[in-house]
């Protein structure tokens, strides 16, 4: 746009010294010139009004091309588009939305096409008409050579600016109109407010979390997830939490994060409100590794750095965290070692196995030296010998530590000093495995389905 500003003023200064000249002469001939050009502008205007409509109106289409595209040439899609054979039904869909916007582009671009060559015709007309103008003038030898030979070039040369000042004018509009809604989205707010939120977390921490009558409703949906949840973690304890897929575990993780603010309800850190925490200095004591971890394309190290990537020249330190999570050999076996390439986007990247992904991004909650430690099903992709060791190692860590750990396997979740079962919204129970497991309810059922089926 700017740019285009900038030509524009270089063409109204051409513009008008042509002009002067012109003025001199005839006046009405500058005012045919300006008219006859006024119609193709309109139209063109309208045109790039009616283009930027489209283009609002296409975006989810787009999107959606954007989706296809990206699930037929990602290496992770790619398993499942092989063996579903699924290529001719991505691209089948691929072809309906975009023949989509083709078509209702097609329709547009024609009618501006013959709309525009209609007036440009006009425009000619009007052009060719002030030459004949003055060729009669000079026929008539009304006007001296000198002026007919200034007035042809004259003309010439302002009807050449006066098209392009239109059409850069128009193009300026036409961007103006995009520059809207990037505005519009400068103005968007988040929905949480951290500007309150000032003070910094205790360090040690005295008592831990507590969650008073916390419901939560995610934006959208028709049902609340978390319905007037009330516990306690306190420091120093391990604890499990258990329930089925979709009651709100993550949820609750998301929370204490400040990810989501309650609906109702307070969730206090040290008996006070987490919303008067700073944000950042609340997420720099809580280490989290979701269940959806990310596998970053990038060196071993950074891959565990990521929990705290201050701390990404401390080979001392990442080696640490890599024993911890059981990472150590794996890593140690990597040609570069720490500086090993993984993934297979890059040259000399290696790809690694599910579980082998896990122990990496496991290490990055040892790394960061955050006093709430909180692992969303940190082992589900792990082998049993694994599994066992990075709980012994999770055991020795936390005794100035507050940690949970959310998972659907009883020989982790038993581990834990106490378990807190999520059933519709709720703690339904709460207890040791030994406790919950001879009381009647959910804990022990669950406990009965999965044990069954190793006897
Ligand atoms: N971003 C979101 N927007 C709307 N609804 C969501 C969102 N994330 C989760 N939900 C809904 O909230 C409910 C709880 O989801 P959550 O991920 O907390 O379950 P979970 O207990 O962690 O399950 P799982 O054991 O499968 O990991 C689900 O019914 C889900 O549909
Ligand atoms: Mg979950």
């Amino acid at each position: 746009m700017l740019t285009s500003a900038g030509w524009l003023l270089q063409r109204i200064v051409m513009l008008l010294s042509l002009a002067a000249g012109i003025i001199v002469y005839s006046p009405w001939l500058l005012v045919v010139l300006i008219l006859s050009v006024l119609p193709a502008f309109l139209v063109e205007s309208h045109f790039a009004f009616l283009g930027y409509n489209l283009a609002h109106e296409m975006t989810p289409t787009r999107r959606r091309l954007d989706y296809y595209l990206l699930l037929a040439s990602r290496k992770e899609t790619a398993k499942e588009m092989k063996v579903f054979a699924l290529a001719n039904y991505l691209e089948g869909k691929y072809s309906e939305a975009s023949n989509d916007i083709i078509l209702k582009h097609r329709q547009l671009a024609s009618r501006r096409l013959i709309w525009g060559a209609l007036f440009a015709v006009l425009a000619s007309t009007a052009y060719y008409g002030c030459y004949a103008f003055i060729a009669r003038q000079a026929f008539l030898q009304n006007m001296s050579m000198g002026t007919f030979t200034f007035m042809v070039g004259a003309i010439g040369g302002a009807s050449g600016h006066l098209q392009m000042i239109f059409t850069l004018f128009s193009s300026i509009a036409d961007q103006a109109l995009f520059l809207g809604d990037l505005m519009l989205f400068f103005e968007e707010k988040p929905s949480i407010d951290f500007s309150r939120s000032t003070a910094i977390p205790p360090r040690p921490l005295q008592n831990g979390i507590v969650f008073e009558d916390v419901s939560f409703q995610y934006p959208g949906n028709e049902k609340p997830t978390l319905n007037q949840l009330s516990f306690r973690l306190d420091k120093g304890m391990r604890f499990a939490l258990v329930g089925e897929n979709g009651e709100g575990k993550t949820t609750i993780v998301k929370l204490m994060a400040r990810l989501y603010e309650p609906t109702s309800g307070r969730i206090l850190l040290d008996g006070r409100d987490l919303k008067d925490y700073n944000v950042d200095e609340l997420r720099k004591e809580i280490g989290v590794i979701f269940q959806d971890f990310i596998r970053y394309d990038l060196s071993a190290r950074e891959n565990i750095a990521v929990g705290d990537i201050s701390r990404l020249s401390d080979d001392e330190g990442l080696w640490e965290a890599s024993h911890k999570s059981n990472a150590f050999e794996l890593v140690e076996g990597f040609p570069e070692r720490l500086d090993q390439m993984l993934g297979r986007r890059f040259d000399g990247g290696v790809d690694l196995s599910g579980g082998e992904w896990q122990r990496l991004a496991l290490a990055r909650a040892y790394l960061r030296h955050s006093q709430i430690l909180i692992l969303d099903e940190p082992t589900a992709a792990l082998d049993p010998m694994a599994e066992h060791e990075v709980f012994q190692k999770f055991a020795e860590l936390t005794s100035d530590k507050l940690a949970l750990f959310i998972s659907h396997r009883f020989s982790t979740v038993r581990m834990a000093d106490r378990i807190l079962v999520l059933s519709q919204g709720k703690i339904s129970q709460e207890g040791t495995h030994d406790e919950l497991v001879h009381a009647d309810g959910l804990y022990a059922q669950l406990f009965e389905a999965q044990a069954s089926s190793y006897r």
